[in-house]
């Protein structure tokens, strides 16, 4: 990587770690907006994949001597993301996630092509987990019953 490569990488990286534990802040206060115990548990189903792909940076985040936000203000923000689905039905919130979210894969694929090779692993593991999202929306508006193994084969 050259010096400007390497400066717009760790940015992105660390963009992306701090992105996830919004992403969990988001699903357990999106959570608290559905009162079918099933749902809820799905959306802290998602907010565990959320802090899963968090996790699976972290080490390169310490690596690189990278400094994170404090929790506390992601969480925040995460919260704050809420408001303009707070009053989605879980069809609206599950169609959102099949059609806006796919085009977030993007950025995940561009953080791998700057990536250094030695860090490839859990960046793929980190895409891997948006892959995951969608695809648990696609078989929540399926109406698959086994919706969520998707998300549990990944935090396993
Ligand atoms: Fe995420």
């Amino acid at each position: 990587m050259t010096e400007t490569d390497d400066t717009a990488y760790l940015k992105a990286l660390l963009y992306h770690y701090e992105a996830e534990i919004m992403g969990e802040a988001y699903f357990f206060a999106m959570a608290d907006c559905f009162d079918d115990a099933a749902e809820r548990e799905k959306l802290t189903l998602l907010a565990a994949v959320e802090r899963h792909a968090a996790d699976t940076v972290r080490p390169l985040i310490d690596k690189y001597g990278l400094v994170p936000r404090e929790e506390t203000m992601l969480k925040t923000i995460g919260e704050e993301f809420t408001e303009p689905h707070r009053h989605f039905s879980w069809r609206q919130l599950m169609t959102q996630i099949r059609d806006e979210y796919p085009a977030y894969l993007d950025n995940f694929h561009a953080l791998e092509e700057m990536a250094p090779a030695d860090d490839l692993t859990r960046l793929q593991r980190l895409t891997l987990h948006e892959n995951v999202l969608i695809d648990f929306a696609q078989r929540e508006m399926a109406n698959d019953p086994d919706s969520v193994m998707p998300l549990r084969r990944y935090v396993a």
